[in-house]
């Protein structure tokens, strides 16, 4: 029987205390017969769900559509609470599906005028640059739960905060309200503390540390204090009575402080919790000598309060160590198997005042903890017991780490398992898109691209997660943005993000180069690849979810950048003057000069131009901006126009003769002529050839060699490529042992020592954007139209590959392609949901074949070309016998 099921609002996975005014609605249909189809569908919502006088209403609409269909007139109030169920009709059949499942939603305070109450500190002013300990505040109130409907706090921070209700967490966030830019947007979470309200007194109690606000952030020794000099809380309680009246508790005269335990903390640094200086819950801690809190009046600060877009970050799972090692000094040595982002958790028993330090790292360097590569990020935390009897259970609040290995300085006692645990912290997203393939190799590589991608979207999208950057690097997301889109549900995150891009552009549409911009002595200019990131981005996640409203609510950001980009060529489209990052990473380039690329900086910088520009007047085309499409498209085409004249020979050779530059040239389509094309395919497939099967590419090039390959029917190459193991290439790093992406090729070298360089990270997914090749081409599930409205499957097989497998959770359910290679013959297992079509590209047939909803098994026999070889090791250039033909189709 069909269901109508995965009802969700906008990108909430759980839209409680939502932002948006008129929730947009999505749902699947699982269960239906082959092909079916939904003609209409029917909503029935009840609004002011606990109001006395609830307003019920269900409106029915003949449409095929279950994406973003608006569900209310009216807005939403702040506070409301709807629920939804929907239904639908499919086919011809009167008969329409059973209700779904309600889905409860409730706004948040959606007017500034809601706020009530002032940010209260317990430490206003404080200008040292120097990391510094926690604070806790609390209030006590009366409440009488018998006439409570429900009971509310709203709270954000100045720092990071978590809050306690009689003893008892409220809500399982970590680090809120997380990383935004705070001068323009302070995100607020919303919590129900309905069941934790009891009769008669009630204490509120808010930890509070510096984070991101007021601590340390950057590199080239970071910026204190970047966002102000105050520590603060702003949190308003609210009761909704049975009569559906509300009341904020008002708390001004009621907040007192003390310091917390967390003695000293700080994301880079670490922290140190004195469990001696634990402030108990009883009527004892009345008597402790709480001090006065400064209010600051919320209209001193001008940030925009703004409900989460996407999920909150927290506790995602805890690793057991692998392996637990006794040192010579008599630390003990943790391996957990997996290089991650989060904090050890630990239980012991020991006496009052015992001190545990503990140190992390990602990874060993003459069996020792490598701790160079984390610069200014010490990431050392300290416990000391309380000498509790029946042991003690601890793990940091308000810090977190990249690592795989932890040394423990003066563990009490015999180690005992169990008593060490990693936990992972990243954003808790959804896991949407999977792959295999019959390479274990290959899938390690797979699997190592997901521990990046978890482990750098701790909030915000960043470069890494371990050294004193853990920043919003504009150019990192750029390139893995597909990747991301298909690995998780990382729309809310990433849009979240996205709107932080547009406030900090600048007034002349420049985007800084990571984002939120720590004035920390990088180059604030203008760089191609990393700024495009305003175009590319709101560009992918329409691509991948079908949602016009991304674009729509960047446009003038995406508009602004290529603006400013056009401006900076003045008009000619060639971008040839200032600063540029460039084929970032290029593993030719000397380690000390990652800039240093073979490719010139401003052919990339020129062929991106172009490629935003174009991308930009599709989005005006999405959007129906006819004027807009036809200006960008003629920018556009004089950035092509300009591209060719300065890079490109007429008969199709590169200036910059390497596998980068023609890259760009073929998969951003800047090429004229067919002729042109064969001939920088040629030579694209010569250069890889000639460089014995590694990568030569850096930031910018390696997402796009492989397509680039693929595009002009030289699969086996990219085969040649993507399965290489020596280095530099992308599984030498996972033969090294790698457990997630490496910022460098080459992070650790050979023999096992850890790259010189400056920069060497360990957790960078950069250089996994390649798995959304593997996802598209190696597997072959690929969208065809926005938000996989239609399925495109074209599998490459290839590479010595019997098998490959994708399959992806889209948001009309389940897509998925396996297919099994057995001499020239291919199988694969096809899985479409309802409402979606598959094109099926068959070799030698004129058209794809098209499959509707349901599971089909496919065969048909693959191109000569694809029943490949073991993959090539390094050709040995003073080998002549090495040397084989490519072949360009
Ligand atoms: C970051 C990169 C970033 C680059 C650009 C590095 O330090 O870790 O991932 O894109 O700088 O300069």
């Amino acid at each position: 029987m069909p269901r109508v099921t995965g009802l969700a609002v906008e990108h909430h996975s759980q839209p409680f205390g939502i932002g948006e005014r008129s929730p947009r609605l999505s749902w699947k249909i699982t269960d239906a017969a082959p092909g079916a189809r939904q003609t209409a569908y029917e909503l029935r919502v009840v609004r002011g769900v606990h109001n006395p006088e609830p307003v019920r209403f269900t409106v029915k609409v003949a449409s095929d559509a279950s994406q973003f269909v608006p569900v209310l007139v009216t807005p939403l109030a702040s506070r409301e609470q709807i629920t939804i169920e929907a239904r639908c009709w499919l086919d011809q059949s009167d008969e329409p599906t059973p209700w779904s499942d309600p889905l409860a939603v409730e706004a948040g305070l959606l007017d500034p005028a809601d706020w009530e109450v002032d940010f209260v500190s317990p430490s206003p002013d404080d200008e040292r640059s120097e990391v510094r300990g926690a604070h806790i505040l609390r209030a006590v109130f009366e409440t009488d739960p018998q006439r409570i409907a429900r009971a509310r706090i709203y709270a954000t921070a100045h720092g990071v905060y978590d809050i306690e209700l009689n003893g008892k967490p409220v809500g399982d966030q970590l680090l809120a309200p997380g990383w935004t830019s705070y001068q323009h947007r302070l995100r607020y979470q919303t919590y129900d503390i309905t069941p934790q309200v009891t009769s008669g007194n009630n204490e509120v109690r808010v930890w509070l540390a510096d984070g991101w606000y007021r601590g340390k952030l950057g590199f080239n020794g970071g910026r204190w204090n970047n966002y102000g000099t105050d520590l603060s809380v702003l949190l308003q309680l609210e009761l909704t009575h049975v009569d559906g009246s509300v009341t904020v508790v008002d708390l001004s005269d009621a907040w007192e402080h003390l310091p917390a335990p967390v003695t000293s903390v700080g994301l880079y640094e670490g922290e140190e919790h004195d469990a001696r200086a634990e402030i108990p819950w009883s009527s004892e801690s009345a008597a402790l000598d709480w001090r006065p809190v400064t209010r600051l009046p919320r209209s001193s600060f001008s940030a925009e309060l703004v409900a989460p877009d996407g999920p909150p970050v927290r506790a995602i799972e805890e690793l057991a160590p692998v392996a637990v090692e006794r040192r010579p000094s008599g630390g003990l040595r943790f391996d957990f198997g997996q290089n991650i982002s989060g904090k050890l958790a630990i239980t012991a028993t020991a006496p009052a005042g015992h001190t545990v330090v503990l140190r992390h790292a990602e990874v060993l360097e003459h069996d020792e903890l490598a701790s160079r590569p984390l610069r200014g990020a010490p990431s050392i935390d300290r416990y000391t017991f309380a000498g509790l009897p029946d042991g003690e259970h601890w793990t940091p609040r308000f810090t977190f780490h990249g690592f795989r290995y932890a040394e423990i300085d003066n563990w009490p006692g015999e180690y005992v398992d169990g008593s060490v645990r990693a936990v992972v912290v990243h954003s808790d997203m959804q896991r949407t898109g999977y792959f295999e393939s019959s390479n274990p190799t290959l899938d390690k590589f797979h699997e190592n691209v997901v521990w990046s991608m978890r482990d750098n979207f701790l909030d915000l999208p960043t470069d890494c997660p371990q050294r004193d950057e853990r920043l919003g690097w504009t150019g990192d997301i750029q390139v893995f943005g597909p990747a991301a889109a298909f690995l998780y549900k990382s729309t809310g995150t990433l849009v979240s993000w996205m709107r932080d891009v547009a406030a900090e552009q600048g007034a002349d549409g420049a985007v800084p180069n990571f984002v939120p911009w720590i004035e920390c002595g990088f180059p604030s200019d203008s760089a191609a690849g990393w700024g495009d990131v305003a175009v590319f981005l709101p560009w992918t996640l329409y691509e991948r979810t079908g949602d016009r409203a991304i674009l729509a609510s960047q446009f003038d950001s995406m508009r602004r950048w290529v603006d400013h980009v056009a401006a900076l060529t003045k008009g000619s489209g060639l971008w040839n003057s200032g600063f540029q990052l460039g084929d970032w990473l290029d593993p030719t380039a000397p380690p000390e000069r990652p800039d240093d690329s073979r490719t010139d900086r401003y052919l990339v910088a020129t062929a991106y131009h172009a490629r935003s520009a174009h991308l930009l007047a599709r989005a005006a085309g999405v959007l129906g901006k006819e004027t807009e499409r036809v200006f960008y498209e003629r920018v556009a085409e004089r950035a092509r126009g300009a591209f060719r004249r300065e890079f490109v020979s007429p008969s199709g050779r590169l200036v910059s003769d390497t596998e980068t530059a023609i890259s760009l040239a073929l998969v951003f389509e800047l090429l004229e002529t067919d002729e042109q094309r064969l001939v920088a395919g040629r030579r694209l497939v010569a250069l890889v050839e000639d460089s014995g099967y590694v990568i030569r590419t850096g930031f910018i090039g390696t997402p796009l060699i492989c397509d680039a390959l693929a595009s002009v029917g030289a699969t086996d190459a990219a085969y040649h490529l993507l399965l290489q193991t020596e280095n530099p290439s992308w599984l030498y790093a996972v033969t090294m042992g790698a457990t997630t992406v490496w910022e460098r090729w080459d992070s650790m070298l050979p023999d096992g020592s850890i790259n010189p360089g400056e920069m060497t990270s360990f957790n960078h997914y950069s250089l996994g954007a390649v798995v959304d090749f593997m996802h598209r081409r190696v597997a072959g599930l690929d969208f065809a139209a926005p938000g996989y409205r239609r399925v495109r499957v074209d599998p490459h097989p290839g590479g010595g590959l019997t098998s490959a497998a994708a399959r992806l959770d889209t948001p009309f359910g389940e897509v998925a392609v396996a297919w099994q290679r057995r001499g020239a013959e291919l199988t694969m297992t096809l899985t479409v949901p309802t409402g979606v079509d598959a094109e099926v590209v068959v070799p030698r047939e004129p058209e794809p074949r098209i499959y509707a909803s349901g599971t089909h098994i496919i065969r048909y026999a693959v191109r000569a070309a694809s029943i490949d070889p073991e993959p090539r090791a390094v050709r040995n250039l003073h080998n002549p016998a090495d040397a084989a033909a490519p072949a360009v189709a």
